[in-house]
């Protein structure tokens, strides 16, 4: 595959190779065609120019023609490109510290630091990430992880230049976005409610390197009857108990039998069985969606810290730990939307694939709730196109470490 796709990258730059030496940069993209659109918009941006063609080892993930008229198809991705700031930080987001060949790409995940690192669009410590996986076995296809769960393909590999390596790549990369919003765009109405209901939707958005085990809508429904007793010390302490603080664990750093500490200072028991991840006894089911301040895993079931219940792999469902709580409406999602009809009748499909909500559940939130709501839902607004992405959330994005 890499070796056909080679040649192909070879004879799209044999014009620009006149000695054996890979070109420059800027001349291998000036010379390739399906890269002219990249090249003219890099070209709005001398300084990030001369960065690159300054640094050393670096990996360009160059979207195609096609890639960027797809893209600007979006109204809100046309304002996204005329926005120079922007701009800058989404061609940032393609340009990646260190050079990453094809053959350092597998079946296991791996992030790679990128030089996207203004705190308007990140707070990872070391620039935002993108994800590397190689997708349908050996001779399978490079592709990229983005935000939202956006998925880009790898179509001619290994192109080599002066100071690192080009990828050519099928659709523009999306940068992650806040917990919030990604939560919002990928249904998750139980968590985005929970962070509005605890007021910690500022601290969790900005909280520089976090990882968080999102419970699913369904995991939220299981217990409802014990979430709707808790005081909101309690549902904060327990919302805390899900969260990381101060790493950023993508699903290939979760090993087998070690023990994180969560932000409320209790552990987190990390066991792996037959290429299932559990996070005490949750099951992850979708893994490393990455947000704007680190990674999020979907899991099956809300953690209790005074639960000491083991991961059961047999069973689809994970082991009940709330005992006595029974199947309930969640709570929270008053605060994000009024009925619970659209965004949390689609729970079942999260492994399935999840239709996004209309925006306009979301703006009829209720009365007491209207403050909160008027938070989450105008973020959850001005990411419109997000929507894409969070389907692509669960079509594709329920890999796993193993
Ligand atoms: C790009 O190519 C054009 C001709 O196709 C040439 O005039 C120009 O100097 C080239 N620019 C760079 C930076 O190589
Ligand atoms: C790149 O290097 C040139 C010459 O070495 C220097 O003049 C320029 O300032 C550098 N650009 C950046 C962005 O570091
Ligand atoms: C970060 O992004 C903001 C918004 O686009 C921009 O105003 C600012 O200049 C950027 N900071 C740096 C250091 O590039
Ligand atoms: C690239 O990573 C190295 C460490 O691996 C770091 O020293 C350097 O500052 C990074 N470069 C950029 C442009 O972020
Ligand atoms: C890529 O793979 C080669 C060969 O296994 C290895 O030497 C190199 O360090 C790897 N590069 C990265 C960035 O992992
Ligand atoms: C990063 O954190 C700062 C506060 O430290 C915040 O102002 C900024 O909005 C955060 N960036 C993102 C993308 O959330
Ligand atoms: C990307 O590659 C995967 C795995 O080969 C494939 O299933 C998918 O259809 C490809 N996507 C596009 C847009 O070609
Ligand atoms: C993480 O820890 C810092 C410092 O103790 C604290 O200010 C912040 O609120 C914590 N964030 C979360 C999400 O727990
Ligand atoms: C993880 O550890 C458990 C025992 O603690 C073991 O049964 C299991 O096989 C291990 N999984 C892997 C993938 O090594
Ligand atoms: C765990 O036990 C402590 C002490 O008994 C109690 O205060 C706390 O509310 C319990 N937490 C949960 C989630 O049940
Ligand atoms: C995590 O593992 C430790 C050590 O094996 C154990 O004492 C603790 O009860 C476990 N915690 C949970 C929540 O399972």
């Amino acid at each position: 595959m890499f070796s056909k796709t080679f040649l192909a990258a070879a004879a799209t730059f044999a014009v620009a190779l006149a000695q054996d030496a890979p070109p420059e940069l800027a001349a291998a993209l000036n010379s390739t065609e399906e890269l002219s659109q990249l090249n003219t918009l890099l070209g709005g941006f001398p300084d990030l120019l001369s960065m690159l063609a300054n640094a050393t080892d670096i990996t360009i993930l160059a979207p195609s023609n096609d890639a960027f008229s797809t893209f600007l198809q979006s109204p809100e991705n046309q304002a996204a490109a005329a926005d120079n700031g922007t701009l800058m930080a989404l061609l940032s987001y393609h340009v990646l510290n260190g050079t990453v060949m094809s053959m350092n790409i597998t079946s296991t995940p791996t992030f790679v630091a990128s030089l996207l690192s203004n705190e308007t669009y990140t707070n990872v410590t070391g620039g935002q990430r993108v994800g590397a996986r190689l997708v349908g076995g050996d001779d399978g296809t490079a592709t990229i992880i983005s935000g939202l769960g956006s998925r880009s393909n790898v179509t001619t590999a290994d192109v080599a230049v002066s100071n690192g390596v080009v990828h050519i790549i099928d659709s523009v990369l999306t940068i992650p976005q806040s917990v919030s919003d990604t939560a919002l765009l990928a249904g998750l109405t139980g968590l985005a409610g929970a962070l509005v209901a605890t007021d910690l939707v500022e601290t969790i958005d900005t909280t520089p390197d976090v990882t968080i085990f999102a419970p699913t809508n369904s995991a939220f429904e299981q217990i409802g009857s014990a979430l709707g007793e808790l005081t909101p010390e309690q549902a904060t302490a327990i919302l805390g108990y899900h969260v990381i603080n101060g790493s950023v664990a993508y699903s290939s750093l979760l090993e087998n039998g070690s023990s994180v500490e969560s932000s409320t200072g209790q552990p987190l028991n990390i066991t792996i069985i037959d290429g299932e991840v559990f996070v005490n006894s949750a099951r992850v089911v979708a893994a490393d969606v990455l947000v704007a301040n680190g990674v999020v895993h979907l899991i099956d079931g809300v953690l209790n810290p005074n639960s000491t219940a083991l991961p059961n792999p047999d069973e689809d469902e994970s082991v009940p730990v709330y005992e006595g709580a029974s199947m309930g409406d969640v709570p929270y999602t008053t605060a994000v939307t009024a009925t619970s009809t659209v965004a949390v009748a689609t729970t079942d499909a999260v492994a399935d694939g999840y239709t996004p909500a209309p925006s306009g559940a979301l703006s009829s939130a209720s009365q007491s709730n209207a403050e909160a709501a008027s938070e989450t839902s105008s973020a959850g607004a001005a990411r419109i196109t997000g929507a894409i992405g969070a389907a692509a959330l669960f079509a594709g994005a329920g890999y796993l470490a193993l």
